[in-house]
């Protein structure tokens, strides 16, 4: 398999499109026409089985799998194919009552139980037993089954509940604490810096789950432990079904829908499947913010691991007890699964194929309602199955074009800063007010680790992460030395990976590359008192949340100075030229303002160009490979729109338009993008 990186496109054989589906929800009489309604909505996949072991498993050993041996024949006799789940989200009541301790603790000592779903704890030895022998049953009971083409994990593991506190998690900490650091207790000690508030231990038996309110703030570094420590438990537990699942039936393709809290998905976890899943639900925004939120997170999700499926798309209203959303008006689904599609989706599943009519989600609507009566959204999913089949095949394998990125996909940061907030905004709250401005100014903009290839690139911004590791900063370097324009906000590299604040004057392990030094930082509480201003050109921006005095070294310039209070003349945002390209540190947070203020100087040290000139409020993004780019173009506007697209035509979209254009690498270079 290839390496992740944001530019690796899924390894599926083609373009996979259906959605959920739960033929335990319905009698015979009202599923008589699914396979028919789905074949001729151009599907070729449903997902199926992921909360459904009481069916499968009745009680303990007995199996009953007939209901989805029928479903998976008729509708794979119609060419729709099905992605079965490992169904380890919601064990059976016989199971949890009879073995209790298998359920999760919340840090309040009390345990979860049976009545919703993911009550199991995934440490506990016992449940990882049952999951390996419920994967092991519905592997083998399939294995044969030509229909069954790929298995999703779980489900969206870590998605109500994270943090479990129970027997097993204190063993399964120890444990993990033993591997991390070789069975020295003493160099856990020193990594945690346990000679603060006497809390030395003598051995790993003596350590507990970090509690924040027992009685007060925990040490940061065995809490960033244990948040890592909950990828550790999740990896493991997925990674016994994937085992069992390859070995029974290896041309099966694996894939898992996320993504939640603490699950490294640039690590084992996702190393360990065939292509990550993101379930995609832009209505939790409201209409104005969505286009903005909903590009970010895709971008996000590509840049754990490359392109990706989405197994759960929205196609109607989410409902849970506290909350009903928006109906998607017409054309939204549509518009929403190709923003899904165009930023770097390799197959696409809607959510779901009827709606309920009971259970938690009685009202998370799906494609069919619940009376059974096709309407418009399910003539709008016709009209995408339709169209896929013209444009899948050619999706595969090209990946998502970026100019400018913002880095993300880092566990560690995201985990990092929830330890230490200082109630400022996190990675991944900076990084999406970064990216709507980028996406609103039109430049191609994506998310991408420090590690992944930049080839490309031409602007990368570094928001504050304030875990920097020293080995990621040669490749870095060479980016820049080849032209890239690296952007560094304050804080960045000031604490190491064991979450301690750095030795060095900071920022660290960057201080070279930047040419600089921070020689005072203060937090800004209140912007209005005692104020700060960076002054560049004549433009001057308010400073809120953090300043810094930026001490440039020889060599390195300074780009725009303080103003105000005893910061007043020393620098505050510096440049440095290194070899073709330039690394500008800021000292201050890169928020809405300060980033409005600063993007004309980075658009012109970068050469940034909107990737097509279209009016405001359209969506472009370029996918492509070698031979060919694909441009999507998306109108978010509330009326229609006309312009210019890269084959020399005109395009009239719509409210809630996309078209696609294909341009081969001849023709493209002939165009000139503005
Ligand atoms: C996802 C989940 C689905 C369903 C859906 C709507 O988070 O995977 O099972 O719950 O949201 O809430
Ligand atoms: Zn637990």
């Amino acid at each position: 398999m290839k390496p992740l990186s944001h530019k690796r496109p899924a390894s599926f054989d083609r373009f996979w499109f259906g959605a959920a589906y739960y033929p335990e929800h319905w009698d015979a009489a009202t599923r008589k026409n699914d396979a028919d309604r789905m074949a001729a909505a151009g599907f070729n996949l449903v997902r199926m089985g992921e909360f459904a072991w009481d069916r499968f498993e009745p009680e303990e050993g007995r199996y009953d799998f007939a209901l989805f041996d029928e479903t998976i024949a008729r509708l794979g006799s119609r060419g729709v194919h099905t992605m079965f789940c490992t169904p380890t989200a919601a064990p059976p009541v016989w199971l949890t009552n009879r073995h209790p301790e298998i359920l999760g603790m919340r840090p309040d000592d009390v345990p979860l139980q049976h009545g919703s779903r993911q009550h199991a704890c995934v440490s506990s030895p016992l449940f990882r037993e049952h999951s390996r022998r419920i994967t092991r049953a519905l592997a083998e009971h399939f294995s044969n089954n030509k229909f069954v083409v790929g298995w999703q994990t779980d489900n969206e593991f870590q998605c109500h509940f994270s943090g479990c506190h129970c027997a097993n998690c204190q063993t399964a900490f120890r444990e993990f604490l033993r591997g991390r650091y070789a069975g020295d207790i003493d160099a856990l000690n020193r990594a945690w810096g346990t000679a603060f508030w006497a809390m030395t231990y003598r051995d790993f038996a003596e350590i507990l789950t970090p509690k924040s309110d027992r009685p007060c703030y925990s040490n940061p570094s065995a809490q960033l432990d244990y948040y890592l420590f909950q990828d550790n438990r999740v990896t493991q537990f997925q990674h016994d079904q994937i085992a069992i699942l390859r070995s029974t039936q290896p041309r099966w393709f694996v894939i898992h829908n996320g993504l939640f809290s603490h699950i490294d998905y640039r690590g084992q976890f996702t190393k360990d499947l065939d292509v990550l899943g993101y379930d995609s639900y832009p209505m939790f925004c409201d209409a104005d913010w969505r286009p903005y939120s909903h590009a970010f997170w895709l971008d996000a999700t590509r840049a754990w691991s490359g392109n990706f499926i989405v197994p759960e798309q929205q196609s109607g209203p989410g409902g849970q007890a506290p909350y009903f959303q928006d109906n998607p008006e017409p054309g939204e689904m549509r518009k929403l699964a190709y923003v899904s599609i165009a930023r770097g989706a390799d197959s696409l599943m809607f959510f779901r194929w009827r709606t309920c009519r009971f259970g938690a989600e009685e009202y998370w609507c799906g494609i069919l309602d619940h009376d059974n009566v096709p309407r418009r959204q399910y003539a709008e999913t016709q009209q995408i199955g339709a169209e896929l089949r013209q444009l899948g095949p050619s999706l595969l394998g090209t990946h998502v074009h970026v100019d400018a990125a913002i880095a993300g996909a880092d566990l560690v940061n995201i985990d990092a800063h929830q330890t230490l907030p200082y109630g400022l905004p996190g990675p991944g709250e900076v990084a999406g007010h970064i990216h709507a401005i980028l996406y609103r100014h039109g430049y191609a903009v994506g998310l991408a680790h420090p590690t992944d290839d930049l080839t490309d690139v031409k602007l990368f911004v570094i928001p504050h992460w304030v875990v920097f590791d020293p080995s990621w900063v040669p490749a870095l370097e060479r980016w820049v030395r080849a032209g890239g324009t690296l952007v560094i906000g304050a804080r960045t590299a000031t604490r190491d990976l064991n979450n301690n604040v750095v030795a060095e004057t900071i920022p660290g392990c960057l201080s070279e590359l930047a040419g600089v030094t921070v020689e005072e930082y203060s937090r800004i509480n209140t912007p209005a008192q005692r104020s700060k201003y960076l002054v560049m050109a004549g433009k001057k921006v308010l400073a809120e949340l953090w300043c810094e005095i930026v001490a440039p070294a020889a060599g390195t310039q300074s780009l725009a100075k303080w103003q105000g209070r005893h910061f007043a003349g020393r620098t505050g945002v510096s440049r440095r030229k290194v070899g073709a390209g330039h690394v500008i540190y800021v000292g201050t947070y890169l928020n809405k303002p300060v980033m409005e203020w600063l993007l004309p100087s980075l658009v012109k040290q970068a050469g940034l160009k909107p990737l097509w000139p279209v009016p405001r409020g359209v969506e472009v993004v370029r996918r492509q490979d070698a031979r060919k780019q694909l441009w999507f173009f998306i109108n978010h506007n509330d009326k229609p729109v006309q312009f210019k697209t890269p084959d020399g035509k005109m395009a009239k979209l719509q409210r809630y338009g996309v078209t696609v254009v294909e341009t081969g690498r001849a023709k493209i270079s002939s165009v000139k993008a503005r």
